[in-house]
């Protein structure tokens, strides 16, 4: 017997996540002294400096187990939000919650739906729980069908996720179609919005699901600290839904998911309106440089509302090996279904020239 012969076969057929190469990897790989990483669509400033201040406060304490209710994250989100403390689940990244999400409602025979290209993780966690996912096809390449994916709900559906911003297209939904959607879901169903790049949208018809939790429908909606607040290694995220649905949520996650240290980079960070704001100005520059650099180069790309934009290269997977060696590192998408492309995070000024200069020499190579 081997242990893959005991487990779900939808598990033993998975392939694990691949995350963006890391930076040591390259410099340790390559040698190269001086590598750049927009590949994992993190904060190129770092983390917020108040988060990070609470953060050293709070090392002097590690001894002591983290307070398992995280009872002062919850208030202050729960205030954040104008709604009630149990309505807030928190969560070791949000990626948490879309396991513990599948692990409570999927099962063989259920199934779960979402938009095809959509973040990889919705995938993985759907067969990890023995649920068959339903990957629905993209408008005009790149952008939902939120009709085809209401036309994609059956009776044994339990989950609809949905990226908005979606990861890697960088697209939106707007207010409409998701009005559309919700007025077809039927009661069964719990619906998913993974709003993990929220604060960079400006679009004024972008929907904030937090707006249509009306006790009618079960809406989920999840945000995260690892974007715009830069603290995406400490692994905190969230997620604002019903008390019976963070009940359930409480129930199957482990005591102590969010470390003390991840706790006071709440406390500290979700004050830090000064990051936030230098982040999006950041953000906004970058993808108004990086748009602007592939118009001149003739790259076509998707129009972004988040801090990444995927671009058409070739070959991506070659491209990215070109851009490596140059000490560049971006996300090839062929795992994502696009070989032709690059998802490329926005970086500081000085990365996204960088940036710009590999790939024109990796594009010409
Ligand atoms: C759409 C989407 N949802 C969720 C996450 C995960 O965020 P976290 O770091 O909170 O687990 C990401 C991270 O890239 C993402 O792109």
């Amino acid at each position: 017997m081997k242990p893959q012969d005991l487990v779900l076969p939808t598990v033993a057929a998975l392939n694990p996540y691949e995350p963006g190469k890391p930076l040591e990897e390259l410099q340790r790989e390559l040698g190269i002294g001086d590598p750049i990483k927009l590949a994992s669509n993190e904060n190129p400033l770092g983390p917020a400096p108040l988060a990070v201040a609470a953060m050293r406060a709070a090392l002097a304490d590690v001894n002591r187990y983290p307070d398992g209710a995280n009872w002062a994250v919850r208030e202050k989100l729960a205030a954040r939000h104008r709604v009630a403390a149990d309505r807030v689940f928190m969560a070791g990244g949000s990626v948490e919650v879309l396991n513990l999400l599948a692990f409570l409602f999927l099962r063989p025979g259920l199934n779960a739906v979402f938009s095809e290209h959509s973040f990889a993780i919705y995938a993985l966690a759907t067969a990890a729980a023995g649920g068959a996912g339903r990957a629905v096809a993209m408008r005009d390449g790149f952008y939902f069908d939120l009709d085809a994916i209401a036309a994609a709900i059956d009776a044994d559906t339990r989950l609809v996720f949905l990226d908005n911003p979606t990861n890697p297209a960088g697209t939106i939904f707007k207010r409409a179609a998701w009005e559309r959607l919700l007025a077809r879901l039927p009661e069964h169903v719990v619906i998913v919005a993974d709003e993990a790049y929220f604060e960079f949208v400006r679009d004024p018809g972008y929907p904030d699901s937090l707006d249509y939790h009306d006790g009618r429908r079960m809406i989920v909606t999840m945000r995260t600290f690892s974007k715009i607040f830069g603290l995406a290694g400490v692994r905190v995220g969230y997620a604002v839904a019903s008390p019976e649905m963070v009940q359930l949520l409480n129930k199957v996650r482990q005591p102590f998911n969010v470390t003390s240290i991840g706790q006071a980079a709440v406390l500290g960070g979700l004050d830090d309106h000064d990051h936030v704001r230098r982040t999006l100005a950041v953000n906004a520059a970058g993808i108004a440089y990086l748009e602007g650099e592939f118009r001149r180069m003739g790259v076509a790309y998707v129009p972004s509302h988040a801090n990444f934009i995927l671009a058409e290269v070739g070959d991506g997977r070659a491209v990215y090996e070109r851009m490596l060696r140059m000490g560049v590192i971006v996300r090839p998408m062929g795992g994502y279904g696009w070989p032709r492309h690059l998802r490329i995070s926005v970086g500081l000024e000085a990365e996204n020239r960088r940036l710009v200069e590999a790939l024109a020499a990796a594009l010409a190579a």
